[in-house]
Formats: C-alpha cells, structure tokens, sequence
C-alpha cells in the first residue's frame, strides 16, 4: 500500500484541500469576468445616454442638420464615464455635421445592439493611437424637406474601465485568497478535531501499562469507529484468555518440573547415605528413571512449543508417505511393546502409500505420542494397530486402536488438555502427549478422533489430513 494511503489525515486532507483550492480560484475567475461583463453593459449604457443627449440636440433647419450642443450638455460626469470623450454627428448624406471630423467612420459588419430599443452598435475601435468604446447611434430625422437617418457616434477612452477592472481584479484576489487560507485552515483544524477521538483511543492504548486488558470505552468514540474500538475489544479479550492460558500453563509446567526435580534430590541425598552397594544400585535405577521423566517432560514441552509455533519447521515440511512413516514408527515401537507384552501390528489391508503434504517432524511426533498411549494404557495381553489410508474424497486417514480399557466418553473432550490425565491413573505421564497431537493436527489442518475401537473396548484415535495437492 503506498505511505499516502495509510494516513487518514492525509487522506482527508487530500480529498478537503485538493478541491478547495482548485475551485477557490476557479470561483474567483468567474466572480471576475462576471463582474467585468456587468461593468461593461453599466459602461455601454452611459454611452448611449450621451449619444442620446447629442441626438435629442440636432436641430433641422430646411435641409440642413446642425447640433446646438452647450458645453454643460457635454459634462459626461453625470455619467461617471472619466477619461477623454469624443463624438461626431455625420448628417443624412453621410456629411459632417458636428464634433472630430477626423472620427472614424462605422465600420461595417459591427451588429446592432439588441440590448437597447434604439439603433445602436458599440464596438471597441482605436482613435488618436488610444483604445476607445464607441457607440453609434443612427437618429432618424424628418422635416418638410426631407427625412433620413443621421448617425451620432460617441467615444470613451479605456482609462476609467481599465482602473474599474483592474480594482476588481484585486478585490476578487483579495477577498478569494482571504476565503482560501480561511478554508484551508477550517479543514486542517475540522479533520484535527475530528480525528481527536481516534488520537485518544491512541494515546489511552500507549499509556497503558502491559498488563492492563481492560476494554476500551466504546461510548466515548463517534458511532462510526465504535464498530472498530469493539472489533479491537473482542481482540484484547481474546487476548487475554489466551495470556491466561500461557499463565496457567506455565505454572503448570513449572510444577512439573519442579516436581522431578525434587525427587531427584531426595534421592541423590539416600544415595549419598546409602552404604550397601545392592541398595545403593536400585537407588541410582530409580535416579535413572527420574531424569528419564524429567527429559520426556522437558521434550514435550518443548514439542508443545515447537507444534504452536511452527519453530525448526522450515526444513521438515515435506511431502509424507504415512503408511511408511507407519511401519517405520511401529517397528521402533516393537521392542517397548514387547517389554509392555502388546502385540503391536500395522494394518496392511491397503499398502497404497498415502501422501500428505506436512512437516515430518511433528507428524512423526503426533504417531510417537499415539503409539505410546496405546502401548502404556491398554496393558499387557492388549492388541495395538496402526492404520494409514486414503478415504475419499481426499481425505488422509492415521488410526491408533487398541483393545485396552479405552477413554470413557465423557472424558474424551477433556483428556486434548494440557496437563490433563484421567483421574486414578497408575502409569506415569504428564498429561501432554494428546495436547501435543491435537496441536499439530491443527497446525495441518486435520481433524482428530476419540473413538470406540472398532472391536467394541478400547480406543480407536483418528486423526484425518488433507492429502497432498503436490502428489
Ligand atoms: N489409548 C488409551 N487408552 C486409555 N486411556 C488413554 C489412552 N490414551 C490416552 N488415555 C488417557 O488420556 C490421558 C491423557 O493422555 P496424554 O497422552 O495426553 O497424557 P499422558 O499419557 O497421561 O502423559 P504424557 O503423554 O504426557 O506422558 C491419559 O492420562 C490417559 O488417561
Ligand atoms: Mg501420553
């Protein structure tokens, strides 16, 4: 995700400033020509006012025009035009009557004004080398003689328009930039404030001590994040049963340790004490068979770990024939069963291999851990048979039955806890091996059985994995 995304401030402020500050200034540039448009039209109308008042003043004696014009009828200041005024009235025979015979005449194609009820052009022409505005009024004349048309232009230099547009072109800047940088700041203010809920969420979270579990308050952010501080809630309370879990586990498993560990020294302190040598032989057998405890105690733990965390995994994961990894656990076994008096066997209805894809290691451990409950529970004069098919659809198949006393079912949800025996057990153990192998049959996916053995007494475990994609 690129770094811009991550922020919402910096989104927000993308998505706030980014419009704001195109359309400010597009807004001013339409106030302007908006504003120049009707400047010019309050312009052009003061024109014809005085086209209006030359024309009112044309006098026609027999057949000739002439214009009375006082001076006080040419003080345009009535109109608020300002600047150098100029105007020519050309007769019906297109003759000079009055005003700058040098004035340009109409050029053509210039369109009447609809704008007005009056002939009237304006057009910008340039007179005397400066811009000028003309207006051309045409102003029909009739007497006795004759009757035509006579045409009165009237012209304004640019000076008062261009002082007009120019003070509007900063008025416009000064007030739009003023309205920008208030917007501007509004928006960082508005997304600082409206991300404040969010900030203390934070800050509540950094300040807390590492122990502290307790949930956020949900109240106290805006509905919208509220779905997001409770998503976080079901988290922490997720989190804290899990840390209760590691707390109780670690407790547990320092009890166990300690207690081998104990009995250890109790008896290294007979042995010291001890004299006759037979005595002192059985003392360091049962020294022997302590420290064994102690170091399967320790390995499983380790296991446990190894199973949770995927730890030393890497190189193990690989594709598995469980058949194979079946008979090759069942003749480790042979000799333990023997001593135990089992008879232990591997099923060999199918000898399809039955590949899985999975890490080695811990599958082999998971069997191990099976084999050995079998062997340990089910007693002497018992049966133990390993099984390992493909069972469609595409479902790998690991079974370990014996013919022993078997699980009561109700304590079948109980004995995958760690730490975990069934009550008034003679054999020692520390109550892991099925918390190992329920864990790496989740680490793979699977799915793990207690079940009656198939003869009716004793245990049959099924462990179920998805087959290999790979094979
Ligand atoms: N095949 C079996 N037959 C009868 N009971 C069994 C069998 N397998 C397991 N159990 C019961 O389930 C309990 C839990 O087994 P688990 O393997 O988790 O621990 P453990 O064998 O007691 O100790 P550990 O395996 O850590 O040495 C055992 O104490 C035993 O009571
Ligand atoms: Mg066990």
């Amino acid at each position: 995700m690129p770094k811009g995304q991550n922020s919402l401030r910096g989104t927000l402020l993308l998505w706030l400033l980014v419009p704001t500050v195109v359309l400010l200034p597009l807004n001013a540039f339409w106030t302007y020509f908006g504003g120049i448009t009707v400047a010019n039209t309050a312009y052009d109308r003061s024109l014809l006012v005085s086209a209006r008042t030359i024309a009112e003043r044309i006098q026609l004696d027999e057949k000739k025009l002439s214009l009375e014009l006082p001076y006080a009828a040419l003080d345009m200041s009535d109109n608020d035009l300002g600047g150098d005024f100029y105007f020519r009235v050309t007769g019906l025979k297109r003759e000079h009557v009055a005003g700058f015979d040098d004035f340009p005449s109409l050029p053509p194609n210039v369109p009447l004004s609809k704008a007005y009820p009056a002939l009237v052009h304006f057009y910008d022409a340039e007179y005397r080398g400066r811009p000028v505005r003309v207006a051309a009024l045409h102003q029909p004349v009739s007497g006795d003689a004759i009757t035509g048309v006579a045409l009165i232009q009237v012209a304004e230099t640019l000076e008062s328009r261009s002082a007009l547009t120019h003070r509007l072109l900063i008025e416009t800047l000064v007030q739009q930039g003023l309205l920008l940088a208030l917007s501007v700041l509004v928006i960082l203010f508005a997304v600082g404030r409206g991300l404040r809920p969010l900030e203390r969420v934070r800050v509540d979270l950094e300040r807390r001590d590492v122990q502290d579990l307790t949930p956020l308050d949900e109240a106290a952010v805006p509905s919208e994040t509220r779905a997001f501080v409770a998503a976080l809630n079901r988290y922490v309370v997720r989190l804290s049963k899990m840390v209760e879990l590691r707390k109780s586990f670690i407790a547990n498993a320092a009890h166990q340790l300690r207690t081998p560990i104990a009995v250890l020294k109790t008896q290294i302190g007979v042995a010291k004490r001890e004299k006759d040598p037979g005595a002192l032989g059985d003392v360091l057998a049962a020294i022997d068979d302590t420290t064994q405890s102690a170091a399967r105690l320790a390995n499983q733990l380790l296991s446990l770990t190894r199973a949770e965390h995927g730890l030393d995994t890497g190189a193990s994961v690989a594709s598995i024939d469980l058949l194979a990894m079946a008979r090759h656990v069942g003749l480790e076994a042979v000799p333990r069963a023997m001593e135990s008096e089992v008879d232990i066997g591997l099923d060999e209805t199918s000898d399809k291999p039955v590949w899985i894809y999975g890490d080695a290691v811990l599958l082999q451990e998971l069997l191990i851990n099976l084999v050995d409950n079998a062997i340990k529970y089910a007693g002497p004069g018992s049966r133990v048979t390993i099984r390992a098919l493909l069972e469609p659809p595409g479902r790998a198949v690991l079974e370990v039955e014996d013919n022993g006393p078997g699980i009561p079912p109700h304590e079948r949800e109980h004995v995958c806890k760690r730490f975990y025996r069934v009550a008034g057990q003679t054999v020692a153990g520390s109550g892991l091996g099925l918390a190992i192998v329920q864990e790496i049959v989740s680490r793979h996916n699977g799915r793990l059985e207690l079940l009656d053995a198939s003869t009716g007494k004793g245990l049959r475990v099924r462990v179920e994995l998805p087959v290999s994609p790979h094979v």
